[in-house]
């Protein structure tokens, strides 16, 4: 399928994904069962993937939605600008951060020391997928859907120059 100028082939399907975020689901329920969470969303990208994953978490919680920039058509520009759009009291609260994709690891890294700032109980990353390769990032991601190699991805809230967010399934370009 062709986005813009770039050609995609189908990669992760809409079916392994529901099956890798429903298991991600319980895992967190049972992490955090009666530990009063907040899911901090990262928007755009983690908008379908946060979706599915908070309807199955069955434990009290709250959301914030908030916003990072650092990507620029195929390359990670690695520089977190600021968070938009944090309005709740983090303080002592459980923290899971949301994101689509960890690649450097430099705009969740970016996020996270952010976060502290404000003293949170504690800070745990969720992360539909993870390219252990090009990470450069000091955390470890403790909730992750899929390892895959340094290919550019698009599909379920992953863009392409804002394209391909909406797509149900997840296609790498084509080599
Ligand atoms: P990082 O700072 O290099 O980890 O980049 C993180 C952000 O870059 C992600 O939240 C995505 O928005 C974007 N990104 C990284 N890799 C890809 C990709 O393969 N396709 C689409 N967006 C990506
Ligand atoms: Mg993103």
């Amino acid at each position: 399928m062709k986005i813009l100028d770039l050609e995609f082939v189908p990669y992760i399907s809409q079916t392994q994904i529901q099956v890798k975020v429903n298991e991600l689901s319980a895992r967190i329920t049972v992490d955090f069962k009666d530990k009063d969470p907040l899911f901090i969303i990262l928007l755009n990208g983690a908008f379908l993937f946060a979706a599915d994953l908070v309807k199955e978490i069955a434990t009290p919680c709250n959301l914030s939605f908030i916003k990072v920039a650092s990507y620029s058509g195929t390359e990670s520009r690695g520089k977190v600008d600021k968070l938009i759009g944090l309005n709740e009291k983090i303080n002592n609260r459980n923290l899971i951060i949301i994101d689509d994709i960890i690649d450097t690891g430099l705009t969740m890294q970016g996020v996270i020391d952010e976060l502290q700032k404000q003293n949170p109980a504690s800070i745990s990353v969720a992360s539909l997928l993870y390219k252990p390769d090009a990470f450069l990032g000091k955390f470890t991601p403790k909730y992750i859907g899929f390892e895959i190699p340094n290919d550019f991805v698009v599909g379920y809230g992953l863009d392409y120059n804002g394209y391909g967010r909406n797509l149900k399934e997840i296609l790498k370009i084509k080599e």
